[in-house]
């Protein structure tokens, strides 16, 4: 096991003597890179609260963390924060995602949809060059209910995109429907799979069934590279479901995109992709030249403290702590469906969730929006969403029922 749980004055130490690892913009002669400390008008290097502040001590040396930093070379001038991000990386590989030890790679990307992107550019690149696809030959898949990082990253490849339809109520995959799909596809030329499951999607929380797409594409013998996009979920489902087979012990699934600024409460630019080894060198850019090791992220430079602030975190919890926090929101979560019952209010919830979507018709529009749930389409809302996050507690979750109550007397 990685990932062990410190006190803040372990956790300042490792930080501090990591940050001493790296070659000081001030301290030494680095005279060749376009970066430095923060503004020192602006951001005081001695600024009394820094003392006692890694993260922020982290921001105001501000190590860049360009490339990937689990394999290969990295920038030497930053190695000693790069090693927390290798520990990062190997914490949730390892303690979160079932992976054999030193066996993923991976990197601290701007977010979700960054993550996502890279893991599909990759699986192209690869048929591109192993298979000498053409683009049109790739076929994006994923489900209606899919972050809209799938259209971007279609259009950005230039690669076609399917999505399965899902039934309204269980949020399910068609399978019936995506199996006449892709015999369709496949007599019109898709020779090749990317697809992408969800664990936890943006507005329902629903979960797929991995198999459910490749139990498909095995029977129609199509190639495919699996993804999940866990970017909402990856910090929570693997608590709540212990079953759960979205996981590198799952030999279909290549890759794992999980966000750190979302369930973990990282500052934004914490989105984490993980992949198993020897496949980051299909997004390996030569011509990065001048970056020692080159670049094989899709955002170039990155700022260390963001791989700080997750290591902190997590570090600051442990997996036992990390394990209560998550049952506790599942409790809360228990709670709120409970009493949407009781009144009659139409929802879905998967049973390992903390989003509760309700059906548009079952809540008062205005008790909505002065509660501030999220439409699934702002101009014509079918579904209203509640993420039950850390802030979002039972008293406050009761006054949402109670102007729901006042409204129907
Ligand atoms: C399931 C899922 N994937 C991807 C993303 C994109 O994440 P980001 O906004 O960090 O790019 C989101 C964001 O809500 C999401 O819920």
């Amino acid at each position: 096991m990685s990932w062990k749980k410190l006190n803040h004055d372990e956790i300042k130490e490792i930080v501090f003597s990591s940050l001493k690892g790296n070659i000081s913009y001030s301290e030494k002669n680095l005279l060749g890179v376009p970066a430095s400390y923060l503004d020192e008008k602006v951001f005081p290097k001695d600024n009394a609260l820094l003392k006692d502040a890694p993260f922020l001590s982290t921001m105001v040396e501000n190590p860049n963390h360009i490339g990937c930093h689990t394999f290969g070379s990295s920038e030497s001038f930053f190695s000693g924060t790069h090693k927390i991000e290798q520990e990062l990386i190997e914490i949730c590989a390892v303690d979160i995602f079932k992976s054999k030890e030193n066996s993923i790679d991976g990197y601290v990307a701007s977010g979700g949809t960054e993550a996502n992107i890279e893991a599909i550019w990759i699986y192209r690149n690869y048929f591109m060059y192993e298979f000498n696809a053409k683009p049109e030959e790739i076929l994006l898949v994923c489900s209606a209910d899919s972050h809209y990082s799938m259209a971007k990253a279609a259009n950005l490849l230039n690669i076609p995109l399917l999505k399965a339809e899902v039934d309204q109520f269980s949020r399910k995959i068609d399978s019936e429907q995506l199996k006449k799909s892709l015999v369709d596809k496949k007599e019109n030329g898709t020779k090749y799979i990317i697809a992408v499951a969800n664990m936890m999607t943006t507005m329902f929380g629903s979960v797929d069934d991995p198999s459910d797409y490749t139990d498909i594409f095995k029977a129609l013998d199509l190639p495919f590279k699996l993804h999940i996009d866990g970017a909402y979920g990856g910090f929570y489902y693997p608590f709540s479901n212990k079953e759960s087979n979205l996981n590198f012990d799952n030999s279909d699934i290549t890759s794992i995109t999980i966000d750190a600024h979302k369930m973990a409460q990282a500052p934004y630019g914490t989105g984490i992709f993980l992949i198993r080894k020897d496949w980051m060198k299909y997004a390996q850019t030569k011509e990065a030249s001048y970056v020692e090791g080159e670049d094989c992220t899709l955002i170039g430079s990155r700022s260390g403290a963001n791989a700080v602030s997750v290591w902190m975190i997590l570090s600051k919890y442990g997996p036992y702590g990390w394990m209560e926090k998550i049952f506790v929101l599942q409790k809360r979560t228990d709670w709120l469906c409970e009493q949407l019952r009781s009144r009659d209010i139409v929802f879905f919830r998967d049973k390992h969730s903390n989003i509760v979507t309700i059906d548009s018709k079952s809540v008062d529009h205005k008790i909505a929006e002065h509660y501030h749930l999220v439409p699934d389409n702002h101009n014509d809302p079918k579904w209203f969403k509640i993420v039950v996050m850390d802030h979002v507690s039972i008293d406050k979750l009761m006054e949402f029922l109670t102007a729901i109550d006042e409204k129907r007397d």
